[in-house]
């Protein structure tokens, strides 16, 4: 299990090289490491990823409570001096979710000023062995910043209300595994239905943002979601607590 890869690394280092230090008074022992180096080096992973309709929809807390109001948590959410909305528990899991999968693709729906764009390709030129291409869609391309360029990274004006609007040829050209981010809020699981059809098995879906609470749109659309062969995974919603992170129930892997 490639997340696990550090862990296991360095437990059985420990157990090699300084036999006396694997109890729970040894060299492992900083803030509880031993319990939770254990935990993840003896677990059993069968249960990460859950079916869309059996998640409960509690969060732990509100990721974004805690930063969103002052002029600091403001500034919080830039990369690079451009505005991008990610809280800090989900720049992580993106980070770790980029590592894991190594994606050759990855498709952000809404754009704004273009810094979340730039984060991705960046993300995807330092973690990946083979970097491939970002692919960023917005209505409102006029407010993309100058500064948001990148070699792999390419902006595309498009109307998502539309439904049918990203370019087929392109869709079928793109190299897998793929993340696709869903951060437009348009139409969202008519365009998850469209896109769906183009993902393989193991690509990423994440949807920010929408699923937080259970009105008929998000029960049918998760219906479809699960349907279309899509389970959460667990590791990356529940990473932090139960669903903290801006996309709830809304970490998605193709079966
Ligand atoms: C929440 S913002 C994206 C934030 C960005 N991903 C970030 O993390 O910094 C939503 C974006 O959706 C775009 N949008 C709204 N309606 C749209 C539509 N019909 N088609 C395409 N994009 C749209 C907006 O222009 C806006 O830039």
């Amino acid at each position: 299990m490639k997340l696990a890869s550090g862990y296991k690394a360095l437990w059985e280092a420990t157990q090699k090289d300084y036999p006396g230090e694997t109890g729970v008074i040894g060299l492992l022992d900083q803030r509880g490491a031993f319990e939770s180096m254990s935990n993840v080096v003896n677990a059993d992973h069968s249960d990460r990823f859950s079916k869309p309709t059996a998640r409960t929809w509690r969060s732990s807390i509100d990721p974004w409570t805690f930063q969103r109001s002052t002029t600091v948590g403001a500034l919080a959410r830039t990369y690079k001096g451009l505005i991008n909305i990610k809280s800090p528990f989900d720049l992580t899991l993106y980070t770790r979710l980029i590592w894991e999968l190594q994606p050759k693709t990855i498709l952000e729906l809404g754009s704004f000023q273009g810094g979340s764009g730039l984060w991705f390709a960046d993300q995807m030129s330092i973690l990946c062995e083979n970097p491939g291409e970002v692919h960023s869609f917005d209505l409102h391309t006029k407010r993309i910043h100058e500064n948001a360029k990148h070699l792999l990274l390419t902006f595309h004006q498009i109307d998502l209300s539309k439904v049918e609007p990203l370019d087929k040829n392109l869709l079928i050209r793109l190299p897998h595994p793929w993340l696709v981010i869903d951060d437009a809020h348009v139409q969202v699981f008519s365009i998850f239905s469209y896109l769906s059809q183009h993902l393989v098995a193991g690509d990423y879906y994440v949807i920010e943002d929408v699923i937080t609470m259970l009105n008929k749109e998000v029960f049918d659309g998760l219906q479809l979601v699960e349907q279309a062969g899509f389970l959460v995974d667990t590791y990356y919603t529940d990473a932090f607590g139960t669903n903290v992170t801006c996309a709830p129930n809304g970490w998605f892997r193709k079966s």
